[in-house]
């Protein structure tokens, strides 16, 4: 199943370079170093098996978006799952800017109508008053712009782990079966005694799907069973149950909000995509590939492993009896489930 993504924008907005940090693995610092894209850059990305990512870099100069919306109108705009429109949060021509993106959203509307649209309000890092207050009236003026169409606007920066946070999702809407592996998540999740499971994908590091929240603990009595029976087991979903002493559950450390025992950052999805790929990047320099990684700290103990050919998967628990080992196994177990 291929997808069409549709990268567009002013030129010197920042698509190649979100591009290179993305699908590249490059660091922002080499961003400044790209040249203008010439008319059109396409790559495909696999995604998940079956999904193929096929991203149209379209070079922003004015001859090129010209060109775009007249003679090579129907070439850009069909078959389009997504388009990705950047907008410069600083742009010292937003009038003309936001009438290419009319035309582009009017040729989308005839050539892809079902296609979703994502906004980018892009180089954010170069705001100086409050971020929030800025993209509100971003937000507002795109909206207005878009002219009734549903449109979800971001705001990002290279600089951060804002761009992730936008990509992953973008992405998700793309995946058609998120609720499926999901569900597999919350399994592991349950098996391992987990905090929480995450599903990257592998060159790009983006958030596929988590281990879905729980129920609210006021809506469920606690069990007074054990959670584990003791030594280890065998679930019949074909899982291991860690060894460990006995343990009730405790629903209420699922739960994102001020209850949330561990104070879980709501950042921490993308700010993990973000720093294992300056992780990657550097075993990158020293010629290293990049397989896995185990971290064991007083709070909490975590395991990054790959799951499938395309995939990642990050379990974090906060229970020290578990052991990472017991973990990798059951990755390793887990692993047909999401083939
Ligand atoms: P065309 O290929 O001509 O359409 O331009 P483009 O949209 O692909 O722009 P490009 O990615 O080449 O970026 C232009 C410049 O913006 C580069 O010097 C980048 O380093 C810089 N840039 C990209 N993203 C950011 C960002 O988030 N913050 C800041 N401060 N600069 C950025």
């Amino acid at each position: 199943m291929k997808k069409k993504v549709l990268l567009m924008g002013a030129s010197g907005s920042g698509k190649t370079s979100m591009r290179s940090l993305i699908f590249s693995n490059n660091p922002a610092s080499l961003t400044a170093r790209l040249g203008a894209t010439i008319d059109v850059e396409q790559n495909h990305v696999r995604f998940l098996g079956d999904l193929i990512l096929n991203l149209w870099d379209c070079g922003g100069q004015d001859a090129f978006m010209d060109s775009y919306l007249s003679t090579q109108q129907s070439t850009i705009f069909q078959h389009v799952g997504v388009m990705i429109y950047v907008f410069e949060v600083q742009s010292r021509n937003m009038r003309k800017d936001l009438e290419y993106y009319r035309d582009c959203l009017a040729a989308l509307r005839r050539y892809s109508p079902d296609a979703a649209v994502f906004l980018l309000v892009h180089k954010m890092d170069l705001v100086n008053e409050p971020r929030g207050q800025t993209l509100d009236r971003k937000t507002a003026e795109l909206q207005q712009a878009s002219d009734g169409m549903g449109v979800t606007v971001f705001g990002t920066s290279i600089y951060d782990e804002s761009l992730y946070k936008a990509w992953s999702r973008i992405v998700h809407t793309l995946i058609p079966n998120v609720a499926v592996l999901s569900k597999h998540l919350t399994t592991l999740a349950h098996a391992c005694n987990a905090t929480e499971v995450i599903l990257f994908e592998r060159t790009t590091f983006l958030v596929i799907a988590t281990s879905s929240p729980p129920p609210s603990p006021a809506s469920i009595p606690l069990p007074v069973t054990p959670l584990f029976s003791t030594p280890s087991s065998m679930h019949s979903n074909g899982l291991l149950t860690p060894t460990s002493t006995s343990h009730t559950r405790s629903n209420a450390r699922y739960t994102p909000d001020d209850s949330d025992p561990h104070k879980l950052a709501p950042t921490r999805y993308e700010r993990t995509s973000e720093l294992i790929k300056a992780f990657k990047h550097a075993c990158s320099r020293v010629r290293e590939d990049f397989r896995s990684l185990e971290m064991e700290l007083a709070e909490f103990t975590a395991v990054l492993d790959e799951l499938t050919k395309n995939t990642y998967v990050l379990i974090v628990v906060h229970d020290p009896t578990i052991e990472t080992a017991a973990l990798k196994m059951n990755i390793r177990l887990a692993r047909k489930k999401f083939e």
